[in-house]
């Protein structure tokens, strides 16, 4: 795609984009330990408003669904006032985002979990690598998992 068809104007579906250039989602780990998106987050994602479209960071859709530190949440009420802060200051830049939602299953660990249970997963095996957990150890393998 040349320069000049990146920065055209693209309808997508019934969203009218200024430009082509759509934002990943980027985990940051910023929304601190309560899992509430922050002023700091308003300020990234307003920063970015004159992408065609901001798809914005992985964010937790229950407490069991965390396994990344400090990602963000949207399984409760402060949470998804935090996230209006953020929707409001890249709306008044004139920007678009969208939330990607995730639940981390197999990728979680006991650390992230409420009362250090296992995670809830689709699959009972353990995934190859390490947590990244906020304990001292920092890297932990990742657990094998029971089917409930
Ligand atoms: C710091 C960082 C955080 C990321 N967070 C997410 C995320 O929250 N959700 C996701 O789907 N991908 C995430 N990714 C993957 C990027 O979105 C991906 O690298 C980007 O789409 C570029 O695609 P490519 O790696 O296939 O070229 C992350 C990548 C990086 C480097």
């Amino acid at each position: 795609m040349n320069a000049t068809k990146l920065f055209s104007t693209y309808q997508l579906g019934a969203l009218a984009l200024p430009n082509r250039l759509i934002m990943a989602p980027l985990t940051r780990g910023r929304a601190g330990k309560d899992r509430i998106p922050n002023e700091l987050m308003a300020e990234h994602y307003a920063q970015r408003a004159s992408a065609g479209m901001i798809i914005a960071e992985a964010t937790n859709i229950s407490e069991t669904a965390a396994g990344w530190n400090e990602s963000p949440g949207i399984h409760h009420n402060a949470q998804v006032k935090g996230w209006q802060k953020v929707t409001e200051a890249v709306h008044k830049k004139g920007g678009r985002i969208y939330l990607q939602l995730w639940h981390c299953g197999r990728a979680s660990h006991p650390d992230f979990q409420p009362n250090g249970e296992t995670p809830v997963s689709s699959s009972a095996i353990a995934a190859v690598g390490d947590a990244h957990t906020p304990g001292a150890k920092g890297y932990n393998d990742y657990p094998f998992l029971t089917v409930g």
